[in-house]
This record gives C-alpha cells, sequence and structure tokens, in this order.
C-alpha cells in the first residue's frame, strides 16, 4: 500500500518534501538551481522516469540518482527531461558582431606568439555556438596561418552527439544570414551538413561545469563562451564556474555570456570591457593563473 501511496490519478505525484529534496539534489550535481514554481513542470517530466524505472514514487526516486554515479545512464535521462537546450546559429548577434569587430583582433594580437587560438563555448547544447564561432574566426581571415580549436561541451550526451554530427534543420538557422548558409553548409535530404573546413576546427567534449577534474582538462582558452547557461544555476555553482573560467583563461582572455548574464555579484576578477554594441569580461593582463575572485 505505502509503495503506491504517492501515485495519483496521473500517476505519481512530487509532494513538497519530494520537490525539495530533489530540487537540492539537482542543484549539488547540476548546479540548477529550481524555483517553487518549477515543482509541477518536474513532476511532468521525470513522472515517466519513476514508471520506467518501475519505483513507487518520487522519494525512491530521488534515492535512486542519489546513489548512482554520475556516468549512470538515468542521469542522462534526468538532464535531458530538465535541461533546456534551446539555440540556433547566430544567436545573439550584436554579441557575435563585437566578437567578430573588436574581440577576434584583441585574440589575434594576444596569441600571435602562440599561433594558436582556442576558443571554448561551455555548456554548447547541439553545437550551432560552437560552428558560429568558427565560421567567425574563418571568415575574419587573422588567423589563416593558427592551429585553431573551438571546443564545445555540454552536460548532455544527447546533445553532444547531435554537436558531433554537424547535421542541422532549417528552424536552426532562423537568425543566419544566407549568405553564410549558403558558403558553410551543405544542404543533403537528412538536413544542412556543417562544411568539413569547418568541422575540422570544432571539437565537442561532454561535461559538467561542476565537475572540476574534467574542467581542468580543458586547456587554457583565449575566450569562453557561457551563455544563457549560469541563468539556470544557483549562485553557488555559478561562482565555481566562473572561478574555474577564470583560472581556464589566458591573461587578456575573454569571457562571453549571454544578454542576460552578468558577473554582478558574483566575481571582481575580470574587468569589463566595453564593446560598441555588448559587453564581455577580461582577465587581467597581469592575472596569476588562478582566480583572483576571493
Ligand atoms: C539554453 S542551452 C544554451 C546553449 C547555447 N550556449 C546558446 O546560448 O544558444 C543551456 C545548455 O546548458 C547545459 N547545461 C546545463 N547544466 C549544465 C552543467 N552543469 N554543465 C554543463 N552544461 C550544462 C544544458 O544541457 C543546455 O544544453
Amino acid at each position: 500500500v505505502t509503495r503506491f501511496s504517492s501515485l495519483g490519478r496521473d500517476g505519481p505525484r512530487l509532494s513538497p518534501d519530494d520537490f525539495a529534496a530533489l530540487r537540492d539534489l539537482f542543484t549539488e550535481r547540476l548546479g540548477i538551481a529550481f524555483g517553487a514554481e518549477s515543482r509541477f513542470a518536474l513532476e511532468r517530466r521525470l513522472r515517466e522516469r519513476v514508471v520506467a524505472l518501475n519505483l513507487g514514487s518520487f522519494a525512491e526516486y530521488c534515492d535512486f540518482l542519489r546513489h548512482a554515479r554520475a556516468a549512470d545512464p538515468e542521469w542522462d535521462e534526468a538532464v535531458d527531461l530538465c535541461t533546456t537546450n534551446e539555440t540556433y546559429f547566430f544567436r545573439e548577434d550584436y554579441q557575435l558582431r563585437s566578437f567578430a569587430a573588436e574581440v577576434l583582433p584583441a585574440l589575434a594580437l594576444l596569441s600571435k606568439g602562440r599561433k594558436r587560438l582556442s576558443i571554448w563555448s561551455a555548456g554548447c547544447s547541439t553545437g550551432e555556438e560552437v560552428f558560429t564561432i568558427a565560421i567567425l574566426v574563418q571568415r575574419s581571415g587573422q588567423f589563416d596561418d593558427f592551429d585553431v580549436r573551438v571546443f564545445g561541451s555540454d552536460i548532455s550526451k544527447r546533445c553532444v552527439a547531435a554537436a558531433r554530427r554537424g547535421v542541422y534543420p532549417p528552424a536552426a538557422f532562423r537568425a543566419t544570414p544566407p549568405d553564410v548558409k549558403r558558403d558553410f553548409f551543405v544542404e543533403k535530404p537528412d538536413g544542412f551538413h556543417v562544411v568539413e573546413r569547418i568541422r575540422a576546427m570544432c571539437q565537442f567534449g561532454q561535461m559538467n561545469l561542476l565537475d572540476a577534474e574534467r574542467v581542468r582538462l580543458v586547456g587554457r582558452a583565449d575566450a569562453i563562451f557561457c551563455r544563457n547557461v549560469l541563468i539556470y544555476f544557483g549562485p553557488q555553482a555559478r561562482k565555481q564556474t566562473i572561478d574555474r573560467f577564470h583560472e581556464r583563461l589566458y591573461p587578456g582572455g575573454v569571457l562571453l555570456l549571454g544578454h542576460s548574464e552578468s558577473l554582478l555579484n558574483v566575481t571582481t576578477a575580470f574587468e569589463l570591457l566595453h564593446l560598441k554594441e555588448d559587453l564581455a569580461y577580461r582577465k587581467p593582463l597581469g592575472a596569476s593563473r588562478g582566480s583572483r575572485s576571493e
């Protein structure tokens, strides 16, 4: 009887206590902070997992996840049901214009001794942001004799697999200039394929931004894009992630966030970079390798 006590007419119900336990677990493991308004959305989205695992309640489901390793496929299921993967090519075009016109020339100067440009798109979803950055770098013509690497990471295995395929439906191009679509994609029956010369610049990996060891394996970066990811994080995860970005950036390297995100009340370790159409953050040239945000 107890086993089915939290089953409503439409299946298992997420009680306020179970919601609190699940919310805390997601914040701890994924960084994501769900507000009280998310209770019914989580119930709706995760109900199928409680049923698929043949569990009697959300409390059991929460226990199951708590004891599962990070690599357990059940965590992949939960991540895909609970995260927002919305993205498209050339999203936030004003920022990308500033990046191409002002940030890339600065990075060309910064990295000219190394002849190596390294950009990280953290939380890249299905890869559109990564390929957009690679296209901008190639079109700038300033890195032709450089070794260029654009690295995209996301916690979602499914998203990373889609990014590696590099094949997109028409909806992914809603903000893409027609000449870019013509020059950098090939239409085939299954969708638009990213051309090989752009694919060759890009690499993808699955990574939880809260996993300090994995993040350390990302090499040093000249620029980091982390757009529309930290808005979903709680304050502690946001601070941790930003500190790690600071550590990964070369001095003079640039951090670009989404339009509604800022480092206000997070850290003072970056300089504010006033671009013509946007704001970005720069690790000071004199900064040491580690974070100075404490
Ligand atoms: C809304 S998408 C943003 C995609 C792209 N950056 C953009 O702005 O178009 C947010 C992405 O963050 C990823 N994400 C959420 N929590 C994460 C975590 N702890 N570590 C890494 N990625 C995470 C999600 O899987 C999702 O693909």
